[in-house]
Parts: structure tokens; sequence; C-alpha cells
């Protein structure tokens, strides 16, 4: 980025840089013009109303109209003025933490004191992130130690990154360019050396640099063959329609909604998947018994990432209920037409996005 003079803001480098900033602005300018006013009060009414000699002071009247006047307005105004900044602000952080359905996914992973990326084509890196300009990025955000948080300012954006939790954040670059990666939560003795570059390249540049990629595969092809190694498979199947009774089969299963053996149900999501793996007691699937092992200590959070991809990769199949449209569990014949569409709709926004189809190892 060169030499740079001295600037107040960052770029501003994302879609919602320019909506951050406005508020930043309104915030400072309401908080600017109340502290003069109120210093030119102090300072006037100390001098206009000061004791002169043995002056007494008038005796208040508590009816007057004035008086109630002037408690209305230095009321209302200053409510509508702290209301405007709860609805804006609350605007852009629905924004903020709504990623668009079909984002381009990217995995993050901190640690004391580095950033591990992993891109779903199977690109890995290591304090930098590269990205196309003028998609949107959804990013999966967890951490192998302690607290860390991902901060880029030139996007106005800024997720904790904790141990034992999926965390999301995206954006929508604007700008080509490189712009700073900050950890911005204080993690130990090299907090401040955690950082790093977020590279943001036009569709040719990026689709390149991705070809490049770490020749070993997708993610979720690297997810499977983790997947067998710990031996999922002898127990889980995988195929289409295949049970064995004592696993439940993991086909279809991503996004869909589980029945548990208590009654309730959960979205099999990331975290579930995750949960499933290091604390399989935790949520027993109906129908099944409290046999798995528990894989804590076996896998670390990139495997997890991989095997949450692998498994993603395996479904939802075509016309099962999605986590986007509730519909019961059980539900079977037809659906209505609708259906159809919006649950491929939903499985794009996760698989399609990223180009799953082409990485993944299918039903075999
Ligand atoms: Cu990681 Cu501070």
């Amino acid at each position: 980025m060169g030499e740079k003079s001295f600037e107040l803001f960052p770029v501003a480098a994302s879609s919602i840089a320019g909506h951050v900033d406005a508020l930043y602005a309104y915030l400072v300018l309401v908080s600017a013009f109340f502290s003069l006013l109120i210093a030119f009060c102090v300072v006037f009414f100390a001098v206009k109303y000061r004791r002169k000699g043995d002056e007494l002071p008038k005796p208040v009247d508590e009816h007057s109209i004035g008086g109630m006047v002037l408690e209305i307005v230095w009321s209302v105004i200053p409510l509508g003025l702290s209301l405007v900044m709860f609805a804006w602000g609350a605007s852009i952080f629905f924004t903020e933490s709504r990623p668009p359905a079909d984002s381009l996914e990217v995995f993050v992973t901190g640690k004391q004191w580095m950033w591990k990326i992993q891109h779903i084509e199977g690109a890995r890196e290591i304090n930098e992130l590269h990205v196309p300009v003028n998609r949107d990025i959804r990013l999966t955000l967890t951490s192998e130690d302690v607290i860390h948080d991902f901060y880029v300012p030139a996007f106005r954006t800024k997720t904790d990154v904790l141990p034992g939790r999926y965390t999301t954040e995206w954006f929508r670059p604007t700008k080509i360019g490189a712009y700073h990666l900050f950890c911005a939560e204080y993690c130990g003795t090299k907090h401040s050396g955690m950082v790093g570059t977020v590279y943001v390249m036009n569709e040719a540049d990026y689709e390149q640099w991705l070809s490049k990629g770490s020749g070993e595969g997708s993610m979720a092809e690297e997810g499977q063959s983790l997947f067998n190694q710990l031996g999922c498979g002898t127990c889980h199947p995988s195929e289409i329609n295949k049970q064995n009774g004592r696993c439940p089969n993991l086909n279809g299963l991503f996004g869909t909604t589980v029945e548990l053996n208590d009654g309730t149900k959960v979205k099999a999501d990331e975290a579930y998947i995750r949960e499933s793996v290091l604390y399989p007691q935790a949520k027993i699937v109906a129908g099944y018994d409290n046999i798995m092992p528990t894989f804590k200590g076996l896998v670390t959070e990139d495997g997890l990432l991989k095997l949450v991809e692998y498994i993603r990769s395996l479904g939802p199949a075509e016309g099962m209920p999605s986590s986007a449209t509730p519909v019961p569990t059980q539900t079977s014949g037809p659906q209505p037409p609708a259906q159809p569409t919006a649950n491929s709709r939903a499985a794009n926004g996760r698989a399609g996005a990223a180009p799953a189809n082409r990485a993944a190892p299918g039903n075999q």
C-alpha cells in the first residue's frame, strides 16, 4: 500500500463501510453539537446569572407553562435523536449479522498467534486471505485456544473468534487492493503480532490464485479421508437410503431438522455436527443408542471443519426438508410444487456458491 499520509479513516472497501461511516459521522456530530452547546451554556449562565452583592434568588414558579414546555422539549428531542441511533445501528447490525445466502465460504481458525485460513476448494493460507472483488464472502470462524477477534478495518467488520464455537462474519469487498487484518482481542504475548493481509482480487486473478491451490483436494475430499481415517464410516452409512440401525445415515443430513430421543428437534448445522463428534452423548438421535465414543482430542479444529464440509457435501438430497423451509420432520409424500425450488435454492446457498458439486466426493 506504500507510503500514506495521515488518515482519519481507513479506506472504505466493502459494501457496508459507507453505512458504518455515515452512522459514525452522525454519532460524532450529535455528540460534538451537544458537548459544545452544554459547554457554552455552562459558561454563559455562570456569567449572566452570577450572584451580585447580597441579591436573593427569585422564587421559582412551579406551575409555569414555559418551564413545562422546556422540560418536554429537552426530553423529546434527545429521545428522538437517540432512537435514530438505535434504529440505524440495529439495521446495520442486522445486515452485518446475516450473510447473504449465496456467499462464498471461507473457514478461519485462530490460534496463538496466527490466522489459518482454508478455502472450500482446498487452498490454504496463513495470515493471508485472498478473496474476489464484488462477491459476498462468508467466514466461519473458530479458535483452537483462546478468544481472538477477526477485524478488517477497511471492511468495517469485526467478530469474536471463540474456542468451542462457530461464529460468522461476512463482507462484500468493493475495491481491489490489500487491506490490514488484525486480531482485536488481547490473546497473549504476541497478540499485537497476530496480523495479516486481505487481498481483494478481480475474479480472473482470484480463479488463477485458487487453481494453484494446495494440491491436496477440496475441503470435502480431505474431510472424507479424515472420515475414513477415523473409522466413522464403519458405523455411519453415507450412501442414500442405507441404514444399519446402529448409527444415523449422514447422507442428506446437513441443514435438515433432526429429532432427538427426548423429543426435541435440532437443526443439523455446523455446530451440531461439531458437538456430535466431540460430545456424542449430548444429543442422541431418536431411535438410536448412546454408543458413539468421543473424538475429542483426536480431531483438530481444522479437521472438524473438514468433516463438517464433507457432511455438507453429502446433502441435503433433493426434496428433503431443509432448514430454510421449516417443514415438519417425517414429511413424506408429494411436496407442494413451490417446495423443491425453495429447497434447492437453500441447498445452492451452501453448496452452490462454493463449487462443492465439482469438489464433492459424491455418494459412493
Ligand atoms: Cu489473537 Cu489477539
